[in-house]
């Protein structure tokens, strides 16, 4: 298996790229089903993930192109309607496939996702409201069947709890229904944004973008379109976090600030300078009595719902509040289960206890806190443990760094590129 090496200390300069959101281009790429015809999506992230919704939109029938960043996808002739478990249990956003082609065809099949790393993760939300669009849904072989005779009918759905790819799902299924559709308490994430930015571009009548009401006019025909994906926020509060845990200074490029309101406030409140230029971040961490980064403060973190503090980030916070004076408490209100890097990070030293859905964390100073080998056990986590590794002093070794693969392009070489000292060592295996 590969793995990353990571020699810590030693702080970054320099500027970085950010890329196009992984949790743009999946939903935007599995919109291209709703109408035959070529698509262009530019700012694509050539990722685990995107690569494996390509692969699952093959699978359909649908042909694709990459150069560079834009990939053009050819959807005309479709020969199936199934996401196979295969796929779907590699990348759960696999079922974002459920919408579009009950737009287009009435008819999916797509493999339940089963349980995950951070929690149980169910879609009852997203089949709850196909249903009140008028689809019936059974369950078969751990195989979702959803099926409509004829268009599917305009109705209020309201979910219980704000969901990403359950809004996303409803979206894309009732563009194309009859009548109109208002999806209540919808989130609000920017890559649900840019979702609806493509699905207007191919002629969708959808009012109440960033909002949590979104009324959605039913059309009777949809086009091709060309859309940019938007910077990944999650991508970019990685390296805000990175450079605030390890000290340096560096320019974060090609992202959107306003996406991170949250996360930029507590970088500050920690002891971070964090700027915002145009479509760039400088961050920063002055020197302090000859050591390269600065006194960290521990500060209190709530995950929540966009515009709050995302929990895509809140493993990456937790690597630098370890090092941080004083005490933080980090409470997680969006999933269950999503401790999974704490037994890691006491590898290398840390004070951390969880309690229920919080963790408390003692922080300790990073001369402390030392190297040692761990284990990746999601995206989020794996990127925790390397900002963890590159804060602390000694030798860290990341196992398991597919993870890390699905949704960071070029880590390793973005990160060496601002003077890291890591290096990804292919197994003889792999
Ligand atoms: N939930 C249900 N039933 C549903 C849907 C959601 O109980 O039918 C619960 C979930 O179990 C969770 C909460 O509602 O406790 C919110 O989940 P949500 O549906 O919003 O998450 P998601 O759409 O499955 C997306 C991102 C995640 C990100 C979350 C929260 C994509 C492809 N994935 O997941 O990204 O953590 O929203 O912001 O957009 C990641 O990139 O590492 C990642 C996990």
């Amino acid at each position: 298996m590969d793995k990353i090496i990571i020699r810590g200390g030693k702080p970054l300069y320099g500027s970085v790229s950010i890329s196009g959101a992984k949790n743009a281009a999946l939903p935007i790429l599995a919109a291209t089903l709703l109408v035959p015809g070529t698509h262009t999506l530019n700012n694509v992230p050539d990722l685990r993930d995107t690569r494996t919704m390509l692969k699952l939109l093959e699978t359909l029938g649908a042909t694709h192109k990459r150069e560079g960043s834009t990939v053009s996808i050819d959807t005309t002739g479709l020969t199936g309607a199934e996401a196979p478990y295969e796929l779907v249990k590699t990348m759960r956003a696999s079922v974002l496939v459920l919408g579009p082609l009950l737009g287009r065809s009435g008819y999916a099949r797509v493999s339940l996702p089963g349980g995950c790393a951070i929690g149980a993760r169910p879609i009852n939300y997203h089949l709850k409201g196909f249903e009140q669009l008028g689809v019936q849904t059974t369950l078969a072989q751990g195989y979702v069947e959803a099926r409509c005779s004829g268009r599917l009918e305009g109705a209020t759905v309201y979910f219980d709890m704000s969901t990403v790819t359950g809004t996303e799902n409803l979206l894309m299924a009732s563009v194309l229904a009859k009548g109109t559709t208002i999806i209540k308490n919808a989130a609000r994430e920017p890559e649900v944004g840019n979702l609806i930015d493509m699905l207007v571009a191919m002629g969708a009548d959808i009012q109440g973008r960033d909002s949590d009401r979104l009324t959605i006019t039913g059309v009777d025909s949809l086009q091709p379109a060309e859309i940019d994906i938007i910077p990944d926020r999650i991508e970019t509060g990685t390296y805000l976090i990175a450079v605030a845990a390890t000290g340096g200074e560096v320019r974060i490029e090609k992202c959107n600030p306003a996406h991170l309101p949250a996360l930029s406030e507590k970088l500050r409140a920690a002891g971070a300078t964090v700027i915002e230029e145009g479509d760039a971040f400088v961050v920063s961490c002055p020197e302090h009595q000859g050591r390269s980064r600065c006194n960290l403060q521990g500060v209190d973190v709530k995950t929540l719902v966009y515009p709050g503090f995302p929990t895509d980030l809140q493993a990456q916070f937790m690597a630098l509040l370890i090092q941080a004076e004083g005490t933080s408490i980090i409470h997680e209100t969006i999933f269950e289960n999503r401790f999974m890097h704490v037994a890691e990070m006491q590898r290398l030293g840390a004070d951390i206890t969880i309690d229920g859905a919080s963790a408390v964390v003692r922080g300790i100073p990073p001369e402390q806190l030392c190297g040692a080998p761990v284990m990746a056990t999601d995206l989020r986590a794996s990127a925790s443990l390397v900002i963890a590794g590159l804060a602390c002093s000694g030798v860290t070794e990341i196992s398991r760094i597919y993870h890390l693969e699905r949704g960071y392009e070029n880590m390793v070489e973005k990160l060496q590129a601002l003077g890291a000292d890591v290096e990804k060592i292919a197994s003889s295996g792999s």
